[in-house]
């Protein structure tokens, strides 16, 4: 008797203190977003718009292998979450939008669907879901991507597999897709 009320005891201590020491899905999500808007802002000011806008040293360009030229920073961004995802490190992340130049970049599942509508709906906010794919349960957080120079802007509607032309500045173009399982 005493070794079981012992035992039930010990284990009610040691969720408690599991539940007190994980991490909200939430904060995660946060978190992991952090790192990945303040990786795509250096590599913007810092790469991009230094050598190529204020110094005219190289340009970025979309096929920018063989033009020997900067990789997009949306380029940049799915060539980390490829090597995320090669690493099986948990969780993946995507830049989306329901107006992709790249149609790898459309949205594939109901929720990021719904989700991307809430963000250009709602600017300023966040969307925060789970959704069951397969047998899994997932915590998916998506975060607006917004077009803060003229050059986002210009580029897409300009760009002949944008299937929008009328962006403005300011406006919400996609979002950061992160997801992990609960
Ligand atoms: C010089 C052209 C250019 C500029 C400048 C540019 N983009 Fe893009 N953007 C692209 C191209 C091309 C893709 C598709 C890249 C890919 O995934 O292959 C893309 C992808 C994206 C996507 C993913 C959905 C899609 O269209 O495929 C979003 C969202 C996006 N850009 C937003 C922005 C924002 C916000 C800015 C400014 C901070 C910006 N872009 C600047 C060309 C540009």
């Amino acid at each position: 008797m005493r070794i079981r009320a012992f035992i039930l005891a010990a284990t009610a201590a040691l969720t408690a203190c599991g539940e007190q020491q994980g991490i909200a899905p939430q904060r995660m999500a946060d978190a992991i977003f952090a790192v990945i808007e303040a990786d795509r802002a250096a590599y913007t000011n810092n790469v991009v718009n230094r050598l190529q806008n204020e110094e005219g040293v190289i340009k970025a360009d979309e096929h920018w292998k063989d033009t020997k030229a900067l990789p997009l920073p949306a380029q940049m961004l799915r060539m980390g979450s490829e090597r995320v995802a090669e690493q099986g490190a948990g969780f993946n992340y995507a830049l989306l939008s329901q107006w992709a130049i790249n149609s790898q970049n459309k949205p594939r599942t109901d929720l990021e669907r719904q989700g991307l509508e809430f963000i250009v709906e709602n600017p300023g906010n966040n969307f925060y879901g789970t959704e069951k794919l397969g047998d899994t349960e997932y915590f998916t957080a998506i975060y607006p991507d917004v077009a803060v120079s003229p050059a986002c802007v210009s580029c897409h509607n300009e760009h002949v597999d944008s299937p929008r032309k009328d962006f403005e500045l300011g406006q919400t173009m996609g979002g950061v897709v992160i997801r992990f399982p609960l």
